[in-house]
């Protein structure tokens, strides 16, 4: 079948999978909710975690959709044919239903039948997941592909790095996959060779039976972490805190002393007696019991080695510590993520719309199939040049534009700032003006490429065309501002890099603050001029302005709990609650939910408002909540059409779009939400409710920070 335009293609997925008794979800926002480890939705999977990890969903256990996606990981690779930031992801679920032999033969049937795409079998190979210490080699794949008629040799057998997918964030559901590519060349080999780049990879089944989960770090205070005098061991601590995972410091003596030095920083600390001390072993199992742990779950190290051995006898992963960074660094890596099995097995997949349609057009770029190539042809037509010879500049350009037209027009829609997700919208408008500059283009252009997006997606994606006016005038806003300062930014850059052979902290931070060049970018335009840039400079030039120190290069959203999903699910319900109480003591028409964010430390939640709530306000809204917490009220999930939630009075996100089936959640008289869950099952498991913060957020919008303990 001759598939030419993504709509063709993404239809016929959808119809396929829909025969084989799966029901059609809608994609889901590019701002995940619920996952603050990382910025933005980067596969079908990631609004499903809730499901793959047991909970029932409303439309079933098979499922399809496509998903517009995000991977920020992949912006200094795009200007190649195949990279790209954003993209849209064709997938189809099993939730506990099916598994490797269905998912292969529908994955088989939709690429070969005539019916279907009818691609030519012999030009298939595949790759399988070759196990290790984790999992199982998988040669029950293998034997599928096999039994579908591909041949021996296209079957390679890889590592986790190849054939592994998951999870989305640090941690989370995970599993071997098995991968389709398809061969661009003219004259297909006999064997399969994954190095050989005319194998284009184009649909990925994971099979999800595995949570990956973090493991916390135990680690002996003093001798390790600091010394006598209670200096901190720097490189160290930078290890320790770039793991990202929950730290309990074991000290013997000066408890005090070792909270304090680590106040607010995220550690707990456990410390010993001397009664304790003569038998190591049981001090282990005494600080595991103290905070419900099993040996398993943590790793330690420690630079005394009969404590090493204490901890082994009761069967902790250790090291000795012997002064070696290297050594404990590589000790972190190898140990701090496990994986248990999962309560059911799922099937995940992908497969990319963009590599899919030129692949089956017999184009080696994706930039030339539809969706991309209008954009293309409106660049070749704004600056009056030819897109052969400005490839890389152009392609820049139309992955930037489109994602940042995504990101502005997303139900979460974000505006360009300095943190999280604005930030690296920040940086994909600013990049694509100088890309714009480069191919010649001087007026201000990003608007009109942006209408040409909407047209294209407008259709499938209707909240880029309802925030229309939004995302043009943002985009016009951040691209004017950039354009004052450009020229005579790019002009300082010059004559810096003229004269210093490595570009300082300070005038990389200054090229920042006073030129608007992200970071980024600087290095950037360095790499092209084949210079250095001091980045720890211009870090620590970054922490001396405050209201700088959390840009997404300073690592926006670490989080020190963020494998204790426990934790977010209370928090979770505590917003319920919050927004409850907000519509209770400020007037129930005003308040409307502008958009939550949770980590496991605390809660966000953003609504509607004019102004600033009075303390006596705050205090209210708090004791409301905890009263509710006090009364343990049941939380209770029900399943319904959306029409009806809605018509039963159910509250659900502006401008959200649903499946038409949805969850329901109501606790007692006092909450009734559409959402995704996950919940307490009662609210006295919530805890203690704090209001940290209340500020604006922006015009007409307060945000609330609070907590629970
Ligand atoms: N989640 C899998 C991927 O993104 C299907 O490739």
């Amino acid at each position: 079948m001759k598939i030419k335009s993504r709509n063709e293609l993404i239809d016929l997925y959808i119809k396929f999978f829909k025969s084989k008794a799966h029901r059609e979800i809608p994609s889901a926002s590019l701002i995940p909710e619920n996952d603050p480890t990382v910025l933005f939705t980067t596969a079908g999977m990631h609004p499903l975690v809730p499901y793959l990890m047991g909970q029932r969903h409303p439309l079933g256990k098979r499922l399809c959709d496509v998903q517009k996606c995000i991977r920020t990981g992949d912006i200094d690779s795009v200007g190649d044919e195949v990279h790209h930031t954003f993209f849209e992801m064709l997938g189809n679920w099993s939730l506990g239903d099916y598994f490797k032999k269905e998912a292969i033969e529908f994955s088989f049937e939709f690429l070969t039948s005539e019916k279907w795409l009818g691609i030519d079998k012999n030009k298939l190979a595949v790759s399988v997941f070759s196990g290790d210490r984790d999992a199982e080699r998988d040669a029950e794949s293998a034997k599928i592909w096999r039994g579908l008629g591909i041949a021996k040799e296209r079957i390679a057998y890889l590592p986790k790095k190849d054939n592994w997918w998951g999870p989305a964030g640090e941690t989370g559901p995970c599993g071997p996959d098995t991968e389709m590519f398809y061969f661009t060349g003219e004259k297909v080999p006999a064997k399969f060779e994954p190095s050989d780049s005319r194998w284009v990879e184009i649909w990925n089944d994971v099979f999800m039976q595995y949570e990956k989960k973090k493991r916390i770090i135990l680690v002996d205070g003093m001798g390790c972490l600091y010394d006598k005098e209670f200096k901190i061991n720097e490189t160290l601590f930078e290890i320790l805190e770039s793991a990202n995972a929950k730290k309990i410091l074991v000290v013997n003596n000066f408890r005090k002393e070792a909270e304090q030095l680590l106040e607010g920083k995220g550690y707990g600390v456990f410390s010993f007696d001397g009664k304790i001390k003569k038998d190591n072993e049981l001090f282990f199992k005494k600080l595991l019991e103290e905070y419900s742990l099993n040996a398993d779950e943590v790793i330690y190290f420690d630079h005394d080695k009969l404590n090493i051995d204490s901890a082994k006898s009761a069967g902790i992963k250790s090291v000795f510590y012997d002064g070696s960074i290297n050594k404990i660094e590589k000790f972190i890596i190898d140990n701090i993520g496990y994986y248990v099995e999962l309560k059911q097995k799922n099937v995940d997949t992908g497969m990319g719309v963009e590599r899919t349609l030129a692949v089956l057009n017999g184009l080696s770029d994706n930039y030339l199939a539809s969706g991309l190539k209008e954009i293309v042809e409106k660049i070749e037509e704004i600056s009056g040049k030819d897109y052969l010879g400005h490839e890389r500049e152009m392609r820049i350009i139309a992955d930037h534009v489109r994602a940042a037209v995504f990101i502005l027009g997303d139900v979460r829609g974000i505006k360009p700032s300095n943190v999280g997700q604005g930030y690296v919208l920040r940086r994909l408008i600013r990049r694509a003006v100088r890309y714009g500059r480069m191919v010649g283009i001087k007026d201000e252009f990003l608007c009109e490429l942006a209408k040409v997006v909407i047209e294209i997606y407008g259709k499938s994606y209707d909240e880029i065309f309802k925030n229309r006016e939004f995302v043009l005038i943002e985009l016009r806003k951040e691209e004017g501002k950039f354009g004052i300062t450009l020229e005579k930014g790019l002009k300082k850059f010059g004559s810096l890099i003229r004269k210093e052979r490595r570009l300082n902290g300070r005038d990389a931070f200054l090229l920042f603050q006073s030129y608007g060049f992200p970071i980024e970018m600087t290095l950037e335009m360095a790499r092209e001029a084949k210079k250095e840039v001091d980045i720890q400079g211009f870090k620590e030039e970054e922490k001396k302005h405050q209201e700088l120190s959390r840009t997404a290069s300073a690592g926006v959203f670490k989080s020190g709990l963020a494998d204790n999903s426990f934790m977010t699910t209370r928090l979770h319900t505590a917003t319920h609650l919050l927004n409850a109480a907000l519509k209770k003591v400020l007037g129930s028409t005003e308040i409307k939910q502008k958009g939550s964010n949770i980590t496991p430390e605390r809660l966000r939640f953003d609504f509607s408002f004019g102004r600033k709530l009075t303390d006596l306000e705050l205090k209210e809204i708090e004791s409301l909540v905890n009263k509710w917490i006090s009364e343990g009220i049941e939380v209770r999930r029900e399943e319904m059409p959306v029409k009806k939630a809605f018509d039963s009075g159910a509250e659900g996100e502006f401008g959200a779009k649903y499946p038409s089936i949805v969850s329901v959640f109501t606790i007692g008289k006092i909450s009734k939400e559409i959402c995704t869950g996950p919940h307490v099952q009662n609210t006295s498991e919530i805890g203690e409710f704090k209001i940290l913060k209340e500020e604006s957020s922006s015009a007409g919008v307060r945000r609330i920070k609070a907590t629970v303990s």
